[in-house]
């Protein structure tokens, strides 16, 4: 396991819950929801196992509610459409009413051929106001690259959709290897430190601009 984050890096991020009083009002007292989406459908894949490992993190994150995104649940069609079937719509409506729902996003990516996986870009494509002015983390696993590579292609993709991606990662390199046959992490400390960042990083992101947003829709 690596992770981009250093002390320095995320010692200034506050996880306290924002309150009433805040400036930007009221509402930022509601716990922030983000949508984890498991990007992997591959028959037999290892997603699941980093996904419960994952979800156990964000539960120890006090200020997050989840919502679980699992592209093996839906088959949206590659052939994008203004005009999509029945069919099409009742598989957005397994999707789509999340992520209009999610103050924030963590993508669990495995790597494939340097890459990110076809389903991930499938889900991205069919959606846009769903993740605008949102921040957007990543957690990352494959072979040797960790998927550290799917990360960093994704990063421009979702800027383009006007997502904010947050710099701290948490990637399993070898990832079959570092957990046992229960789905136990076999030495989490540093895993779990390097997601406690990064959400540290994603709530403050979420706070931000879910306030920003009451006060001033964005783009106007
Ligand atoms: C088609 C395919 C291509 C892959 N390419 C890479 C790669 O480029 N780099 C890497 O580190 N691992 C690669 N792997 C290994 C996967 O990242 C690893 O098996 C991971 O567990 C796949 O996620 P999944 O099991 O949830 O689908 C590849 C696996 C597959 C199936």
């Amino acid at each position: 396991m690596t992770t981009n984050t250093t002390a320095a890096d995320s010692s200034s991020i506050s996880t306290s819950p924002a309150t009433a009083t805040d400036t930007f009002g009221a509402a930022t007292a509601a716990p922030l929801r983000v949508a984890v989406i498991i990007g992997s459908n591959r028959e037999g894949r290892f997603g699941p196992i980093v996904a419960d490992w994952l979800l156990a993190r964000i539960r120890e994150h006090a200020d997050f509610e989840a919502d679980v995104i699992d592209l093996a649940d839906s088959h949206l069609p590659t052939a994008l459409s203004y005009n999509p079937s029945p069919e099409t719509l009742a598989e957005l409506g397994k999707v789509t009413p999340k992520l209009a729902a999610a103050d924030a996003f963590v993508v669990l990516t495995p790597e494939y051929n340097h890459s990110y996986p076809a389903s991930l870009k499938s889900l991205i494509d069919w959606h846009n106001a769903e993740w605008q002015a949102k921040p957007l983390a990543f957690v990352s696993y494959g072979g040797l690259s960790g998927g550290l590579r799917a990360v960093e292609h994704l990063r421009p993709v979702f800027a383009e959709l006007h997502t904010m991606t947050i710099r701290d990662t948490v990637s399993f390199h070898n990832a079959g290897a570092l957990f046992a046959d229960d789905g136990t992490h076999k030495d989490p400390e540093a895993a779990n430190a390097a997601a406690k960042s990064m959400l540290d990083q994603l709530h403050w992101w979420a706070w931000a601009l879910r306030s920003a947003k009451e006060v001033r829709p964005y783009g106007r």
